[in-house]
């Protein structure tokens, strides 16, 4: 790319005002394999234009999740909750991107005790005092993505759920203040996984954050325990979702052999999860879905 072409990045600056900065320092690194540490593409960065359209799908889908919270009572269906949302987001002339996503089946994921993620929405399962649960919605608009989770809880619920959820927090909280640009995504998974350990918790590692804007799914993925300075390297303009999975027992998951989907704790202790989108920024990151 010459210097007076107009930038990759579909800004339509030209390249000198734009990305060639940006292009030359990341040159100068010098990418340690050990580390596995690699270079971000270019399709990973977003424009101005691009960050509009992720804010613009965020909105509806904070409402989104918003709306799903205030359903959450003793006595409800989790299909209930999907259904609602789900009317929500198409009124908004959204889609909710979970789907038809490789074929699950319902509009958003609900994921109750020692489920970890992925819960298929169910006329059968009636929420009842004492639950814990992650409601995680994906909303594109546009051809725009954000995706963000939170924790709820039914009636009263035990003292150490109430922690496994408030740590969880926290443990995402820690992450993203690691996402900073000129640093490797390895970094937040070394202070989640420390700060998960300290706290008596395990991390699930065989799902984590991705790359979240131009497509639901995207590089990098998003490690909750991993060693600092590894991975693909952050830099301004990229944008992705820090989503700690957090076990009060044991780390290790299984997939429910009959949907597909359904992944729970191995050893049915409970699991925690919260997500927000963020976008790195030149000076650190802005939350662009909560
Ligand atoms: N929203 C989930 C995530 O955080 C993905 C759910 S995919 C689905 O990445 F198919 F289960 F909906
Ligand atoms: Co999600
Ligand atoms: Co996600």
């Amino acid at each position: 790319m010459n210097r007076n072409d107009s930038c990759w990045c579909g800004s339509g600056k030209k390249y000198k005002k734009c990305h060639l900065d940006f292009d030359e320092k990341i040159d100068s690194i010098k990418f340690n394999k050990n580390k596995g540490q690699i270079r971000p593409r270019h399709k990973l960065i977003n424009n101005a234009a691009d960050i509009e359209g992720i804010k613009k799908a965020a909105t509806i889908n904070t409402g989104a999740l918003d709306l799903a919270g205030s359903l959450v009572k003793e006595g409800i269906d989790t299909l209930s909750i999907n259904d609602a949302v789900h009317e929500f987001i198409v009124s908004h002339g959204a889609h909710p991107s979970c789907l038809g996503f490789e074929n699950f089946p319902k509009s958003i994921c609900i994921s109750v005790n020692n489920v970890v993620c992925h819960g298929i929405p169910s006329k059968k399962t009636v929420l009842k005092s004492g639950d814990i649960l992650n409601i995680d919605i994906t909303t594109d608009l546009d051809g725009y993505f954000a995706d963000a989770s939170r924790m709820f809880f039914v009636g009263e619920i035990s003292a150490e759920a109430k922690r496994l959820i408030e740590v969880t927090r926290e443990i995402m909280e820690v992450g993203i203040l690691a996402a900073k640009p000129w640093h490797f995504v390895g970094d937040i998974g070394a202070v989640c996984g420390k700060m998960a350990r300290e706290n008596g918790y395990s991390v699930v590692t065989d799902l984590g954050g991705h790359g979240c804007g131009k497509d639901f799914h995207l590089d990098p993925f998003v490690s909750h325990d991993c060693a600092a300075e590894s991975g693909m390297l952050l830099v301004p303009g990229m944008s992705l979702t820090v989503e700690p999975m957090i076990n009060m027992g044991r780390k290790q998951v299984v997939v429910d052999a009959d949907d597909g989907w359904t992944v729970r704790t191995r050893d049915g202790s409970l699991s925690a999860q919260w997500e927000k989108t963020i976008l790195i920024t030149e000076t650190g990151n802005e939350v662009l879905a909560s």
